[in-house]
Parts: C-alpha cells; sequence; structure tokens
C-alpha cells in the first residue's frame, strides 16, 4: 500500500522533471543544455522515432546523387516538425533553417548516400536493393541530424542564431560536399560540425583531434592495352595483365621511393578488371588507382566524378569548443584524442571554405562488440548510438550560437 503510493509520488517528480527539461535549457546554465539534450533524445518515443527512420533509410540504401527516397523523406519529417527547407541543393540535397533566421548561422552536416554492395547481414530491415548498402552509417548520420532538428525546433526559442541543417548527397567519392558549397547556401556560415559513427569505440564515447585528422585522397581509372591471343602462345601476344600486375607492385614504390617516409601516404588499387576467359590475353585490362608502366595506358583522374578530397583539418578554437561540449555531455573523460586516420572525408570541402569540425562518436557495447568495419558487407549500427549523435549536434550548435553572442556581440552578418 505506501509502497504504491511511493510509486505514484516518483513518478509525479519524474514528470515534473520532464517538463522542466524541455521548458528551459539556458536557466540553469550553458553546460546544462549537452545533458539535458541527451536525455531528451533518449527519451522512449524520441529514440523509437529515431529508430523507424534509420531503418526505413537501411532498406532503401540510394548511391550518390539518387537519394530520392531519403531525400523525400528527410523533406517529409522536417515538414511535420515545422522546420523551413531549401530543395534541391546539389541535385538531391535538403538545407533546413532552424532558429532566429538572423545571424550568426551555424551548421550541422550529415551525408545521405550508401555503398555500392551486397549487405550480408541478415536482420529483419536489411537493404532491400540488391547491390546496395548503407555500410558507412550513413542512414544514421541522416537519422541523428532529423534528431538534432526535432531537439533545435522544440527549443527553437532559445536560439540565438540560426541553425542550418545540411542533407548532403553523394560523400562517398561523389563530393557533394563540394556541390553544396559551390550552391551558395553556407555563405554566411561561421562554423560547421560533421559527425561520423565509429566501431572502435564505446557507446557514448567520442573522439576527434585538432588540425589534420583525415587524409586528402583522389582517384584514378588506368586503361593498359596490349594485344590480345591465345594463352598458350604468349609469344603472339602482349599480355597487359601481366603488365598492369606489374604496375600495381610498382605503384607502392611511389609511397615507399618516391614520398618522404615523414609523410603519410597510401596507394591502394581497389579494383582489378581483365580478360573474358581463361583460355584468352585480353585486349585491355582495366585497373582503378594505377600508374603507367610498359604497355599502352591512358590513366584518367575522374575529376569530374570522383573530384581530389582534400584532407580534413579542424580548426583550432572548434576542437576546444568541441571537448567542451561533449565533455559537458559525457564527461571528459569519455573524450578521446585520436591519431590521424589515412581515410578520406569530403567534409573537408567545408572546410576549405569555413573554418569547421568532424568528429567520431562510438558505438560499441557488450551486445555489439566486435563490430565489422565501414564498407564491410557485415557492417552494422547499434541504434543506440542515435541519441547521443542528435544530442551532440543540436548542443554544438546551440552552444555556438549562444557562445557567439556572449564573446562578440557585435557580430552581424546579413539576414538570410
Ligand atoms: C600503343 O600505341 C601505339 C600508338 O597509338 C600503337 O602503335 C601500338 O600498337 C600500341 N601498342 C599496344 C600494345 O597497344
Ligand atoms: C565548458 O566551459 C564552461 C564555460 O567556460 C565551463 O563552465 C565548463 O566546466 C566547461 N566544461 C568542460 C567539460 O570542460
Amino acid at each position: 500500500m505506501s509502497l504504491c503510493k511511493w510509486v505514484s509520488f516518483l513518478l509525479i517528480i519524474h514528470l515534473l522533471n520532464s517538463s522542466q527539461i524541455s521548458s528551459s535549457l539556458i536557466s540553469n546554465g550553458f553546460s546544462q543544455i549537452p545533458p539535458k539534450f541527451l536525455a531528451l533524445a533518449k527519451r522512449n518515443d524520441f529514440y523509437d522515432w529515431m529508430v523507424g527512420i534509420r531503418r526505413r533509410i537501411h532498406e532503401n540504401p540510394e548511391l550518390g546523387y539518387e537519394e530520392v527516397e531519403t531525400s523525400k523523406l528527410v523533406r517529409t519529417e522536417l515538414e511535420k516538425m515545422g522546420v523551413s527547407y531549401k530543395y534541391p541543393v546539389a541535385v538531391t540535397g535538403v538545407v533546413g533553417y532552424v532558429g532566429t533566421g538572423q545571424a550568426p548561422f551555424v551548421a550541422l552536416r550529415a551525408d545521405m548516400d550508401a555503398l555500392p554492395m551486397q549487405e550480408m547481414v541478415e536482420w529483419e530491415h536489411k537493404s532491400k536493393v540488391p547491390g546496395k548498402m548503407h555500410a558507412c552509417g550513413h542512414d544514421a548520420h541522416t537519422t541523428m541530424l532529423l534528431g538534432a532538428a526535432k531537439l533545435l525546433k522544440e527549443h527553437q526559442d532559445e536560439l540565438q542564431g540560426t541553425v542550418i541543417l545540411v542533407f548532403q548527397p553523394a560523400e562517398e567519392g561523389g563530393g557533394g560536399a563540394k556541390k553544396i558549397v559551390e550552391a551558395g547556401v553556407l555563405k554566411d556560415v561561421s562554423a560547421i560540425f560533421g559527425l561520423h559513427v565509429t566501431n572502435q569505440l564505446g557507446l557514448g564515447l567520442v573522439s576527434s583531434r585538432e588540425g589534420p585528422l583525415l587524409a586528402g585522397s583522389g582517384f584514378f581509372e588506368a586503361k593498359i592495352s596490349g594485344k590480345g591471343g591465345h594463352a598458350a602462345l604468349p609469344q603472339h601476344a602482349i599480355d597487359p595483365i601481366l603488365a598492369a600486375s606489374n604496375i600495381i607492385v610498382t605503384l607502392q614504390h611511389l609511397v615507399s621511393r618516391e614520398a618522404d617516409p615523414l609523410d603519410s601516404q597510401v596507394v591502394t588499387v581497389a579494383k582489378f578488371e581483365g580478360g573474358g576467359a581463361f583460355n584468352l590475353i585480353p585486349d585491355s585490362v582495366i585497373t582503378r588507382q594505377a600508374s603507367v608502366h610498359m604497355c599502352n595506358a591512358t590513366v584518367d583522374f575522374l575529376q569530374e566524378e570522383k573530384p581530389f578530397f582534400p584532407p580534413t583539418v579542424n580548426d583550432k578554437a572548434l576542437h576546444m569548443f568541441f571537448k567542451n561540449v561533449s565533455g559537458d555531455m559525457l564527461g571528459t573523460k569519455n573524450y578521446f584524442e585520436m591519431q590521424p586516420l589515412m581515410g578520406a572525408e569530403d567534409f573537408s570541402f567545408y572546410q576549405v571554405s569555413m573554418p569547421g569540425h568532424f568528429s567520431f562518436v562510438g558505438m560499441q557495447n557488450e551486445a555489439h562488440s566486435p563490430m565489422a568495419s565501414p564498407h564491410s558487407p557485415y557492417f552494422e549500427v547499434n541504434e543506440e548510438v542515435l541519441p547521443y549523435g542528435a544530442a551532440l549536434h543540436a548542443s554544438m550548435a546551440t552552444r555556438y550560437l549562444l557562445d557567439s553572442k556572449t564573446s562578440s556581440p557585435s557580430n552581424s552578418k546579413d539576414e538570410l
């Protein structure tokens, strides 16, 4: 009997607390904003909504610049929230706006594209499109940014400026970020933030570093031509397969003998095609990432389809800011300083034109460890990471606007 009374009493306290959470963010000080956003994003209804969105995107993966349904889903959700947006930006991209419509402007970015690979994970929400898969977590990134949009919209009155939500196409080699920048939608933005899920860190942990974080990268395709003939009579043919094999080996000399050993570089030949029949020496061999050596070869750097990515370099002041805000949310011991990685991110295109910061948010726990690497057909997302991403995004933006208001009140740029 008395136990029941206690239960209902506690329940009332709990309800009071949660309404206080959503009513005012800043009354208790800036440091309270990140944990409050996290608590809101972990609410059951909020979490279930995010999981539902992530699974819908996961089931229908779309490649770069083909994110038609994903983009539609994003727009529908923004409309439901009452968030205004511009579309199309950079083919399938969507750019949303929350806040005063006035300066300062801060941007948050998510990528929407999937990879051309077959999902090998057997689960209820497996990719329904043969040969396409969200194997890099972009389904989670898009969901997290929608989560942030909802948190921000619910606290719109407290935003001291405007948050620009960038749902970009084609991160995987297509340079969607470059097209977003070229579209001019970010010209007055003072800072941009991006997040990536990682299987290398525990749930609720974050990592990043100041300065160079990720490598620059470029692609090329080489076509090596020889002369076809019977496999048993090589003396009458010029074998491009043997030539290409030599080229692939020789390419590694670029890194070991041409580059400064203290300068980190990687050359990988990721695709090698040639030949049609076992007993035939083919007329041509196509290799991706190759260099010229013997035979005739044409090399195409694919600048139109796959622009060179600059390195991802984190702004120093924004990095300190990230450590502070993530520390307020998760505790400073849950931030890990990372070594630079040789992967590339087209987030770097934003950082060329404005200060930007990129970081990683962990998703491992006992139930999800070890987890397959990104770009593996066995890649999985621990959906419990979604509230962390949504709350980090929303906190970074809200705090950035509050901080710019308090640190530089004279900051006045044009209205959007
Ligand atoms: C290489 O190109 C030259 C000039 O076009 C041509 O004469 C020659 O036959 C080519 N060799 C091979 C192996 O394709
Ligand atoms: C973040 O900065 C604020 C204001 O300087 C400070 O009160 C707070 O303790 C900092 N948080 C962390 C985790 O460093």
